[in-house]
């Protein structure tokens, strides 16, 4: 591995995905560092204390720690409100300034990635968040908006002159959205430029994904996102197999002891109701792959209650331990 250090292992931020339950599971399989769903600043100020959307964003366990919250914007007013009050919260570890998301209607107003085009502004925000705050500081970012204006190398540059502590890079431009193969070897080259540590983020699915991703560009860590998807062993297993030992997933007893551990936090989180309506994307992703996962999701679809929802999971057990399968 070419960085001295243990390389920093995060969960990369998932709207709709990484609320307090998921980031609690993949703390507790190695994730080093997690980030909040990304929070709207004109939003978060904007909304009455008492906004439950927001109340919820906001929720953490103590064992979170470090985590940082993410927010996302365009005005640098409300961006650096929006840090100081989350920075008085003790919860947080730092701040990260989302300059990636490609939705339309983020970047619609000039927030998300939209920030790639205008790096004048950007640095006027960075350089307020930094006023705003005295925690860590981070910014994850594109390769830029488009083939014909890849500017992450002076991105990257203008991030560390500005304040930022640490940057995350995922590898493809905002018109990529999420196709193609990210191109990790442009992080590489960022990481050359600057002295503050980068995370490479963008198609870390496996420990295999993960070692070649540091030996071709040095990253100081790395950001997993979708492979982490009923998969919070990801961390785990990418520390082991970093550490030169085999590589070991988990057997179908951990997944769905997992999984229920993830409804009974959900339930816990949103009350059963929702838990239910929540947990069924988390449930078909813990069971992808195995026998019977199709007919599972259908009735997971259509399940109405948590015991239900056990049921099927302890059905899915049944049918692997009577198959002899891990
Ligand atoms: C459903 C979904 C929601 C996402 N929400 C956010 C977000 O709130 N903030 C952010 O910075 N990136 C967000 N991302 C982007 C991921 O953090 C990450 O950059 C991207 O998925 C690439 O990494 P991966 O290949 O490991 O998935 C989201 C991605 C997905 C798939």
């Amino acid at each position: 591995m070419s960085s001295a250090r243990e390389p920093i292992l995060i969960l990369a931020p998932m709207a709709g995905i990484t609320d307090w339950p998921f980031r609690l599971l993949c703390k507790r399989q190695g994730a080093d560092e997690l980030v909040t769903e990304m929070i709207s600043a004109m939003g978060l100020i904007q909304a009455p204390r008492s906004s439950r959307t927001y109340q919820q964003l906001l929720e953490t366990q103590p064992e979170e720690t470090p985590i940082y919250a993410q927010v996302f914007g365009h005005e640098p007013g409300y961006l650096a409100d929006a840090a100081s009050r989350l920075s008085d919260m003790d919860a947080f570890s730092g701040i990260d300034l989302n300059a990636g998301c490609p939705a339309p209607k983020v970047t619609g107003s000039g927030s998300g990635s939209s920030l790639m085009k205008d790096i004048r502004l950007s640095e006027t925000i960075l350089r307020a968040l930094r006023r705003a705050t005295s925690k860590r500081l981070s910014v994850k970012f594109r390769l830029g908006w488009d083939d014909d204006s890849r500017n992450a190398l002076d991105y990257a540059r203008m991030c560390e002159a500005a304040g930022a502590e640490q940057i995350c890079v995922h590898a493809r431009t905002r018109m990529q959205q999420y196709a193609g193969k990210a191109d990790w070897g442009a992080v590489g080259e960022i990481k050359q430029a600057v002295n503050i540590p980068v995370i490479l983020n963008g198609d870390i699915f496996t420990p295999q994904d993960a070692k070649n991703a540091l030996l071709k560009t040095g990253a100081d860590g790395l950001a997993m996102g979708r492979g982490a998807l009923g998969n919070p062993w990801l961390f785990g297993r990418i520390k082991r197999v970093l550490a030169g030992e085999e590589d070991s997933p988990p057997t179908a007893r951990e997944i769905i002891d997992t999984a229920l551990t993830h409804l009974a936090l959900m339930a816990r989180f949103k009350g059963e109701e929702r838990a239910v309506i929540e947990m069924r994307k988390h449930l078909s992703w813990y069971l992808r792959g195995s026998r019977g996962a199709a007919q599972a999701r259908t009735r997971i679809n259509t399940a109405g209650s948590m015991e239900e929802l056990a049921d099927i999971l302890k059905g899915q057990l049944l049918v692997h331990e009577n198959e002899g399968i891990r």
